[in-house]
């Protein structure tokens, strides 16, 4: 790789942080080609949850010296910072996941724990991105047209501490061309129909919907095409900002019906994954104002900006029965893993948390969902 002689000293820099996040990259763009590092507008860090990084990588973020060069957001923790005596959690979890957030404090990375970043920054159409987290890195390449690749949570970080990422793959244009059209017959939900696709192809799809999509079912439907699959982009014609740059691939499927097989008895109902909108929870309060009381724990989960934006509709939620959750989500928190089967609104959800929290899962739309929770009044 190319590097400037600002790059090459902090390659050999006596910070060894500093050191070891250009190594990262170097090491990034060597494998992957690309013969340059440019810089980027913002990053976003995964693994923030002590469930998931364990010891090892607590240890690891405890040892960084060094501070963010660029706006850096974070992912959800394993827990509500305030409400993680409701969810169940032991003290040692609680103590490791504070020890984990306060080491990224300390870098200077913004306390944000969503994985719905854009809600707070959004980016702007071209922005270069150093983004995790499959669902947000698909957002932002898809609906915002921002530019970033399916970054690891220590190549999102080594990207914010340098300020700077490899050049290659979603970064240049010209491999953001769609390579199949995907029909979609009928008013299948977008979620599972992402859930379904992801598994089946590789590259990048164009969708062609019979009615335009909201932006929560676009955001619905990546998340889930990055759940089962590699992707991180697509384009949906008419509606995505860029799918107009690129000619329409010869390369064709249809879909027209997805099966899940949905085989147990929900004690848990979850929705936010990825977290939920303002749109999302105040369409929750509007269904809900037709149902009598809950006959299952609802759980909803979003951001500490989403929520302080809706405190009134939050308050109006828990006070018919739903536990409204921040800076975590049913996945990466071991909350969920004293229930045994967990009803969701998400594909993405639905791969996650039979792989990682061991529980069953079924799906249902939010509609379906709520109904299952609640007596119909
Ligand atoms: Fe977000 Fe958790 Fe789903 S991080 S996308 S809510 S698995």
């Amino acid at each position: 790789m190319n590097l400037s002689r600002e790059e090459e000293k902090l390659l050999e820099s006596d910070n060894p942080t500093i050191a070891k996040c250009m190594e990262i990259l170097v090491a990034l763009g060597e494998i992957f080609g690309a013969e340059r590092l440019i810089p980027i507008k913002s990053a976003h860090i995964s693994g923030i949850s002590y469930k998931n990084i364990g010891e090892e990588g607590l240890e690891w973020l405890k040892s960084l010296k060094a501070k963010v060069r660029v706006r850096t957001t974070l992912n959800p923790a394993g827990m509500d910072l305030e409400r993680w005596k409701e969810m169940g959690l032991d003290d040692r979890f609680v103590k490791k996941q504070i020890e984990v957030i306060k080491a990224l404090e300390s870098i200077g990375a913004e306390l944000t724990l969503t994985c719905t970043p854009y809600y707070i920054h959004k980016p702007s159409l071209g922005d270069h991105l150093a983004w995790a987290e499959s669902s947000a890195v698909v957002y932002a390449n898809s609906v915002i047209g921002a530019r970033t690749n399916r970054e690891s949570g220590i190549s999102a970080l080594a990207s914010a501490i340098i300020g700077k990422t490899p050049y290659y793959g979603l970064h240049i244009k010209e491999n953001r061309a769609p390579t199949i059209l995907v029909k979609v017959k009928g008013d299948l939900n977008p979620s599972i129909v992402g859930y379904k696709i992801g598994s089946e192809i590789d590259g990048i799809p164009i969708f062609d919907f019979e009615r335009r999509l909201s932006d929560d079912e676009l955001k619905q439907l990546g998340a889930s095409l990055a759940s089962t699959g590699n992707i991180a982009m697509f384009h949906v014609v008419d509606q995505t900002p860029e799918w107009r740059e690129f000619e329409i691939p010869n390369e064709k499927m249809e879909i027209d019906e997805v099966e899940i097989e949905n085989d147990c008895e929900p004690d848990l109902i979850a929705l936010g994954c990825p977290h939920l909108s303002e749109e999302e929870i105040r369409e929750i309060a509007r269904i809900i104002e037709r149902y009598g009381k809950p006959k299952k724990q609802v759980w909803l989960f979003t951001s500490r900006h989403v929520y302080n934006k809706l405190r009134h509709v939050i308050e109006k939620l828990e006070s018919r029965g739903i536990k409204v959750f921040r800076d975590t989500c049913m996945v990466v928190s071991p909350a969920t893993e004293r229930f045994e089967c967990v009803m969701v609104n998400s594909g993405k959800a639905l791969t996650y948390l039979p792989k990682l929290r061991r529980v069953k899962a079924i799906f249902g739309s939010t509609h379906e969902c709520l109904r299952r929770a609640f007596d119909e009044s």
